[in-house]
This record gives C-alpha cells, structure tokens and sequence, in this order.
C-alpha cells in the first residue's frame, strides 16, 4: 500500500499578518507546482484567510490548528468547521498535546470536534502521544491505545481511511529531543496495529501517522524513511521556509 507523504507546518501561536504570508509564499516557491508530497500550512486562525490567499492556486494546503464541535450560534470566541472550510481550509489539526493539557481536552472531546470535522468536509489531523513520565513509566502503548480508542470513537470504516494521525511524544515538542527513528517506528507501527483492530487491516493500512516532536531537515530523511512513518507535523522547524523546504524535500 503506497501512502503519499504529507507534510504539515504547525504554526501554533507564532506570526504577524506580514510575515505569515511572506512565510507561506516562501513555501510556495520552495514546494513548486508538482511536489511529491502534500504540503500543508496550519497558521493561527486570524491569520487563516491571508495565507490561503498566499497559497491559492499552488500545491500547498491550508489546515486549522483547532476547531469547535457545533454549528453557528452562541459560542464566543470559537470557530466551527463550517467557517474553516469557508475560508479555504481543508485540513485540521485535532487533539493537539498542547490543547490537551493546557486546555483539558479529552479523548471525547477530540472524537466531537473529529465527527464535526469529517461533516464539515474537512480532513482531521488527529494528535495523540504520551509524557515523558507515561515513557518512563512503561505506558506508551497504554496511554496511545486509549488516545486512538477514545479520539476515534464512533468513526466508521470509509471515513477512517481518509484520516490523518500524528504520533507527538511530549517529550520530543519543542524540546530538540527528537524520537529515535526506532523508537517512533515502533509506536507507529503499534497504532497501525490499534486502527487495524478498530477498522480492519486493509483500512488501517491507508491511514497515513505522520511524525511530530523536533523534526528537522536533518532527522527528516531517516524518520521518512520507516515503514510506518508517513509523514511529519512540524512546530518550530515549519517557521523558516529552508528549514521547512529542507524536511519537505526529505519525504
Ligand atoms: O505539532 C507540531 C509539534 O507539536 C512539534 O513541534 O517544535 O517540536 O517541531 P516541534
């Protein structure tokens, strides 16, 4: 089964209006027209519409950092699927580390705001992965197998194969501590195994798990390169265009 590789820049909560769209024209022209991987920039949502104007046309994608699991209505400060979609976002990052502890987002959160995303026409981005005390403790796969449970809950088969995974371990975000290519094969390679129990092998075997946690144009290559490793969700790396070109052009 030959997955493409997809290549997601996580801006998080980093840019001004100015340099978000020099940044994504920067990737444009770095990408070119016929890149062999899906790329796709995930700004801050006040920023959205800018850099899909700056993508427009090109090979690059825009995706959302986080949505709101309900339809129009009284909800301050929250945007939906529907409003993400309308200014040209077809992705969404979901259940990000970040959101989970800082926000206290849970696995059926995740799963909500999942349903909401897949209505919405939008492809999910859904981010699981354990703390450095779950690592220690012996519970990666515990801690994964409950995230993949409970995040994808209610999914059925045809729309889990066009899913996205991102396996991030706490320990290696924005910490310059990067997984081992083995040891992120290995909890792949497990979840792989998890989304087959849940939706079949052969369903399993579509759903591209991409990488996250200090990825770099210098670990890139070798982390691409495992069996079970389709791609990357990049942080820090994804706010330069070379750092960003240099990981893409590894996949
Ligand atoms: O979502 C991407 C992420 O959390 C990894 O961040 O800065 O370690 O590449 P970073």
């Amino acid at each position: 089964m030959t997955r493409q590789t997809i290549i997601a820049g996580n801006w998080k909560m980093n840019m001004r209006c100015d340099n978000a769209v020099a940044l994504a024209k920067g990737v444009v022209a770095a990408v070119g027209e016929t890149p062999s991987v899906e790329v796709i920039l995930c700004p801050p949502s006040v920023y959205l519409s800018e850099v899909g104007d700056a993508v427009a046309g090109s090979a690059v994608s825009l995706g959302a950092q986080n949505l709101y699991a309900a339809e129009d209505g009284a909800f301050t400060g929250e945007v939906n699927a529907a409003m993400l979609s309308d200014v040209g976002c077809g992705y969404v990052i979901l259940g990000h580390s970040e959101r989970r502890t800082l926000m206290g987002e849970t696995d059926a959160d995740v799963s909500k705001k999942l349903h909401a995303a897949l209505a919405g026409n939008l492809v999910p981005i859904v981010c699981v992965g354990e703390s450095l005390e779950e690592r220690e403790a012996d519970d990666t796969e515990k801690v994964i197998e409950r995230q993949i449970n409970g995040s994808l809950a209610g999914l059925d088969e045809v729309r889990a194969a066009g899913i996205v995974v991102a396996y991030e371990p706490i320990w290696a975000i924005g910490t310059g501590k990067t997984a081992s290519p083995e040891q992120a094969e290995a909890v792949h390679a497990f979840i792989r195994k998890e989304l087959g129990k849940m939706f079949g092998e052969d369903v399993a075997a579509q759903i591209r798990i991409q990488y996250g946690g200090s990825v770099k144009p210098s670990n890139a290559k070798e982390l691409l390169g495992q069996t079970n490793i389709d791609g990357a969700l990049v942080g820090g790396a994804s706010l330069k265009v070379e750092d960003f070109a240099g990981i893409i052009s590894a996949g």
